[in-house]
């Protein structure tokens, strides 16, 4: 993963770099690094730990200098210690790098570097990377810019990549193949980044560079791009829509609790402009466009990674239950190595917030090219797996910056809700009267959604009386065992308890042996057809000394005679309930987390975007 920026221009470049790097620690915050031009000569600053580790660093050397690169780490090649952190140097200090991604052939390069004399510090594929530009530029006269194309026509691998040289401060080099990588172009200035959250207060016209891209930057000649083919290619500037405000914590102590809060809005911006209710109608460009695509479809099959995963579970009952269109639901991973018999009648659905994780857009890939018809489900706008798909949908839940997911996981949903909807419309497979039914329920879901969340005061409760649990059991039926999945993900994540999902069903085939006094169960007991049944399994859960919290409808007068403690939220359809049913969960997490004293916006070993495989 890893997050990169860059800036050259008239402001100081230390500062900018180093808060653009804390806007990209949602992508790995194993160490961080900046390299600067100072007086012509390259100074690096890195550490292990935070960006507010290498910033002390920084401050107290405090170098004057209008350009630099900077780097925050999830390591892969090496542990994070400083020595693994970026920027890298080549051999004789000349040039210095930085780099998302993975270079997959690194060991054949550092081999023959090895032989011609270079040595190298660390353990990372990129000083292999900055030795073979060095290399390049070692055996030709040519610039920095047409070195960098050259050396990385012998890679295989990902990258985003940012490299500047000694003595000219005028100039970074990038590049960019399967990792992101934008250029800001400011007056007079420019920035680079993973995404535009860097430098969005500085300036919202942006080029997003394309695969196998390298670009030199330069205040005297700017801005350059040629293929690693060396084609020379025309810069598309675009006008980005993103506000600063909405990359703030505003008032929140973590972005995680804002983004939870943010439910109601980031659902009403899902639906906005496709649930009209007025006309009782759903219209979803996409949709429409591709009708016929859809009506004439084998089946869907649904590939994504965690959170986003489980979206997709839940869009299996969704889209089978009311479009009765046959649905499988992948792991991105696993899909991509298995050889899968796709066809062109299938149409294959990528779910992803970040929009830039590797396997899910290497699944996407590999369908597009069997000929299925790809339809891109993503949060971010431009993202890598938006593009590559045929079509799509945006969830529109705005920037999600926590690591665990909460608002993006609802506006998939809630968008999934909206095309199985549509779907069972077109094919003739719904009846009007439960169209309309679900159509007026979905307008009312952003309220109900406000109104579970004005329950926080129980989730924080029931998190001080099972903080300090070593696992916890999640359990659910039907449309809402996802939902159990998904619980079970958010307090792992974010609070390093153990914690499993599981269909209410399924327990008494291998957790039930779990069950004591201190092991809680969280159950999703809403009025559905399962309800009895879950009452049964709760009753098995109590007979054996096991704790309960019930998610229960308004009134529930059943389940809350026998759990331990129980979170009433409104009466929706059952169709609609994971939008509400998800909310209490992500709050008990939310608390216990913080009552643990865990990192809850940037959990260990995490990271938003995963762009490595
Ligand atoms: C990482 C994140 C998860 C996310 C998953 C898939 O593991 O920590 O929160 O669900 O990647 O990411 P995507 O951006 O494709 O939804």
């Amino acid at each position: 993963m890893c997050g990169i920026v860059g800036y050259i221009g008239d402001k100081q470049a230390p500062p900018v770099l180093i808060k653009g790097l804390k806007r990209l620690e949602y992508r790995g915050y194993d160490s961080s690094g900046i390299a600067i031009i100072n007086d012509s000569r390259i100074e690096v600053f890195k550490k292990q730990g935070k960006v507010a580790e290498m910033e002390n660093l920084v401050l107290d050397a405090d170098p004057q200098s209008s350009l630099g690169i900077g780097h925050t780490r999830w390591a892969t090649h090496g542990s994070p210690n400083d020595i693994n952190s970026h920027p890298h140097y080549s051999n004789s200090g000349r040039i210095a790098i930085i780099h998302n991604g993975i270079i997959e052939n690194y060991a054949s390069i550092k081999e023959g570097l090895l032989k011609r004399g270079y040595t190298f510090e660390s353990e990372t594929d990129t000083e292999v990377l900055v030795n073979l530009i060095e290399d390049v530029l070692l055996h030709t006269e040519v610039s920095l810019a047409e070195a960098v194309r050259i050396a990385l026509n012998q890679v295989v691998g990902a990258y985003a990549i940012a490299v500047i040289e000694e003595g000219n401060n005028d100039q970074i080099v990038v590049a960019k193949k399967g990792s992101p990588l934008v250029i800001g172009i400011g007056t007079g200035e420019y920035y680079i980044a993973s995404d535009a959250t860097p430098f969005i207060e500085y300036t919202n016209q942006a080029v997003y560079l394309e695969e196998e891209e390298v670009a030199l930057i330069s205040l005297k000649k700017g801005l350059e791009i040629r293929t690693i083919a060396n084609k020379l290619i025309r810069p598309y500037i675009q006008e980005l829509a993103l506000e600063i405000e909405s990359i703030e914590k505003a008032g929140y102590d973590h972005f995680m609790l804002k983004e939870v809060n943010e439910q109601p809005k980031s659902i009403f911006d899902t639906l906005r402009g496709r649930l009209i209710v007025d006309k009782n109608n759903i219209s979803i460009n996409a949709l429409n466009q591709y009708e016929k695509k859809f009506l004439n479809a084998d089946r869907i099959v649904i590939v994504a990674c965690g959170t986003s995963w489980h979206a997709g579970l839940v869009a299996e009952y969704l889209i089978e239950g009311l479009a009765r269109i046959p649905v499988e639901v992948e792991y991105a991973s696993e899909f991509r190595y298995r050889n899968p018999i796709i066809t062109e009648r299938d149409i294959v659905i990528a779910v992803s917030q970040s929009g830039e994780t590797a396997d899910t857009l290497s699944a996407i890939q590999l369908a597009k090219a069997k000929g299925a018809t790809i339809f891109g489900i993503c949060n971010v706008v431009g993202s890598s797996i938006a593009r590559e798909a045929h079509i799509g949908a945006y969830t529109h839940a705005g920037p999600e910056i926590g690591v665990a997911s909460t608002k993006a996981f609802t506006a998939q949903v809630t968008l999934f809700t909206l095309i199985a909807m549509s779907l069972a419309e077109k094919k003739g497979s719904i009846s009007k009267k439960l169209y309309r039914k679900l159509i007026r329920e979905l307008n009312a879901i952003p309220k109900k959604v406000q109104q579970t969340l004005n329950l926080d005061a129980q989730s924080k409760h029931i998190a001080s009386v099972y903080k300090d649990v070593s696992n916890c059991l999640f359990l659910g039926r039907g449309i809402n065992f996802p939902v159990a999945l998904e619980g079970a993900l958010k307090l792992k994540e974010i609070s390093y308890i153990h914690a499993e999902g599981y269909p209410a069903a399924e327990m008494k085939h291998g957790p039930i042996a779990l069950i004591d006094a201190d092991m809680p169960t969280v159950v999703v007991a809403i009025k559905t057809e399962h309800y009895e049944k879950v009452v049964s399994n709760i009753q098995e859960i109590k007979a054996r000394n096991g704790k309960i919290i019930a998610i229960v409808n308004d009134g529930d007068s059943v389940v809350s005679k026998i759990a331990d403690h129980v979170i009433e939220i409104p009466e929706v359809d059952e169709r609609l309930s994971p939008l509400l049913t998800t909310i209490p969960l992500q709050l008990i997490s939310y608390h216990i987390a913080v009552m643990r004293g865990c990192h809850v916006d940037q959990p260990r070993n995490l990271a938003k975007s995963v762009t490595v495989e």
